[in-house]
């Protein structure tokens, strides 16, 4: 089975905008995570979305889905998050074995609540590659030269742009191969691979890539907020 994950654990703290998680916001009329919530619903291939949220909005989620889903509601399923993304996306597959069992062919979609712009396509690819490879990554190739520096005064290296993709979401995992690679990190490997590809990439499982869009922008500050309301043709606020 294909189960989506929409991560929506986390309180926006990089925002300073509202009194309400960033996921929570209007965009054009209707909060950011019914937007992502609606393009997981739209793609068939989804068997169930789980949506993984912190426990004092758990309350307002189900009102927000009832207020603006009129379809496939039978199939969306609320968790409590946790307390970084990968403990949200853990507790998610807790909930998904205690409805449906383990299983080798059970799939997991995982997703940032605040890309609203995801595509079917890029779902869809998604699900494709991760049914033949156990875990994808969904990229762009790096449009800017990438420039490292390891004391934030002076370039240390400048990598080949050719090599460089900045990462988004979704990440896709056989669910049981990511819960034992997760199973196997020391606690101070959980609290530095926060990314859910960066665990595999240690472990040496391979990671095949998936194309994003540039479009598929992720939420994390008021500039990206203003961006988000001009693509949907809204109301831009101060
Ligand atoms: N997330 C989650 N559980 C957490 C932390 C984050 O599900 N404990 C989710 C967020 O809700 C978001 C996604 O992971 O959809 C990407 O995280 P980020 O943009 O960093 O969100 P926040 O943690 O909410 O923001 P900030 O880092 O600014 O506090």
């Amino acid at each position: 089975m294909i189960f989506g994950a929409i991560l929506a654990g986390g309180t926006g703290t990089r925002m300073h905008i509202a009194d309400m998680p960033k996921q929570f916001l209007d965009l054009g009329g209707k909060p950011i995570i019914i937007h992502t919530l609606e393009k997981f619903l739209l793609c068939n291939s989804m068997d169930y979305v789980y949506i993984g949220v912190h426990e004092k909005w758990i309350l307002h989620m189900k009102d927000l889905i009832s207020k603006h889903i009129s379809f496939r509601k039978e199939h969306i399923r609320i968790v409590c998050g946790g307390i970084d993304r990968n403990t949200t996306i853990m507790n998610i597959i807790d909930s998904i074995e205690k409805e449906f069992g383990e299983s080798n062919d059970n799939y997991i979609v995982t997703h940032d609540s605040v890309r609203p712009f995801v595509t079917a396509r890029i779902l869809e690819d998604n699900i494709k590659a991760v049914l033949e490879y156990k875990a994808c990554d969904t990229v762009v190739q790096a449009i800017d030269t990438i420039v490292v520096s390891k004391n934030k005064t002076v370039i240390h290296e400048i990598p080949n742009r050719e090599y460089m993709y900045q990462g988004q979401t979704p990440q896709s995992f056989q669910i049981n191969l990511l819960k034992k690679m997760y199973a196997d990190l020391s606690e101070d490997e959980k609290s530095i691979l926060t990314d859910a590809c960066k665990i595999c990439v240690v472990r040496q499982i391979p990671v095949h890539l998936v194309e994003g869009e540039v479009s598929n922008l992720k939420i994390t500050t008021i500039s990206d907020y203003k961006i988000a309301q001009a693509m949907v043709g809204g109301k831009i606020s101060d």
